[in-house]
């Protein structure tokens, strides 16, 4: 476990000389199985695995659950250890912003549609606590989940564009059983609200056969909405994009190649908790 920059500096450097490959994981904490799989994933890809937990005010609106996010130090550093995280680094709020610190990391076009649209500002947070925290580590590879699918396009744009020289890697989504999605904000579901939760990736999996079927685009989706709507949902969006750019599809029946190209998206409020989601459309 390191808190200061100067603690993980050592370790980094002992490992570098040794000619050893690092990896980062970078998290908000109150880790699931869903961020222990990157730490797994992460160790195929490097010799050295760091972790780190920081819950990124930058990224959070003031209308959101800065303060109230789950935050659980003693079990998430139990689980890293586990699950052969080498390093785990929780850096101090002054560490990652210190005082007169004033520049911001802003992505482009990519950050525009979904959460972007939903959430302004995220992307810049987000970016810019992903750029700090690949100046400390200087990893020769970052690990990031498919749940957060835009983020990972985001990311990976902003490593190639400012030369960084990290590869950022995707992980798939890891589900519970019924399909949820694992996410730290699932604990925030009243036991029915957990219950109604699945019909989000179910609705996800209809849309997108009712598209692999021929139906409309169009029409494929706002059947989704509605379905979401009468499950108790209050959508924020469910759109359909090609998974490299982001870019819209058409709102008629997909051909074959753009069916392949496509990934389906939703963000969705169930009582107070935001959940999102995203699958791809071919099978
Ligand atoms: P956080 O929500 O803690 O997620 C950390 C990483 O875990 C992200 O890459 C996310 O996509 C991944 N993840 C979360 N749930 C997952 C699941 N069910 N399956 C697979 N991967 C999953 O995302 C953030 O934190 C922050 O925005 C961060 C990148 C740390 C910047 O502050």
């Amino acid at each position: 476990m390191s808190r200061s920059r100067e603690e993980l500096t050592k370790a980094l450097s002992r490992w570098r000389s040794g000619g050893e490959r690092i990896v980062l994981v970078p998290t908000m904490g109150a880790l699931h199985e869903g961020h222990l799989t990157l730490v797994h994933a992460a160790r195929r890809h490097g010799d050295r695995v760091v972790a780190s937990i920081f819950v990124n005010p930058t990224q959070f609106a003031p209308n959101e659950d800065f303060d109230a996010y789950p935050r659980d130090e003693e079990a998430d550093l139990g689980a890293l250890r586990r699950a052969g995280c080498d390093l785990a680094y929780l850096p101090a709020p002054a560490e990652m912003y210190p005082s007169g610190d004033e520049t911001r990391v802003v992505p482009g076009a990519l950050a525009e549609p979904l959460e972007g649209a939903s959430r302004p500002g995220f992307f810049t947070g987000v970016c810019t606590v992903v750029a700090k925290l690949f100046g400390q580590v200087r990893p020769d590879t970052a690990v990031f989940g498919e749940k957060d699918y835009q983020q990972l396009l985001v990311v990976q744009r902003m490593a190639a564009d400012l030369a960084l020289g990290v590869k950022v890697v995707g992980v798939p989504t890891v589900r519970e059983p019924d399909g949820l999605a694992l996410s730290s904000r699932n604990r925030y579901l009243s036991p029915p609200e957990r219950r109604i939760a699945a019909r989000l990736p179910e609705t996800l999996g209809k849309v997108a056969g009712r598209v692999r079927g021929s139906v409309a685009t169009d029409t494929a989706l706002a059947q989704g909405l509605q379905d979401l709507r009468t499950a108790g949902f209050e959508p924020d969006y469910l759109e359909l994009r090609r998974r490299d750019d982001l870019s819209p599809l058409p709102p008629r029946a997909l051909r074959r190649d753009e069916l392949q190209a496509a990934r389906l998206f939703v963000a969705a409020k169930l009582g107070r908790t935001r959940l999102i989601d995203n699958v791809p459309l071919a099978e």
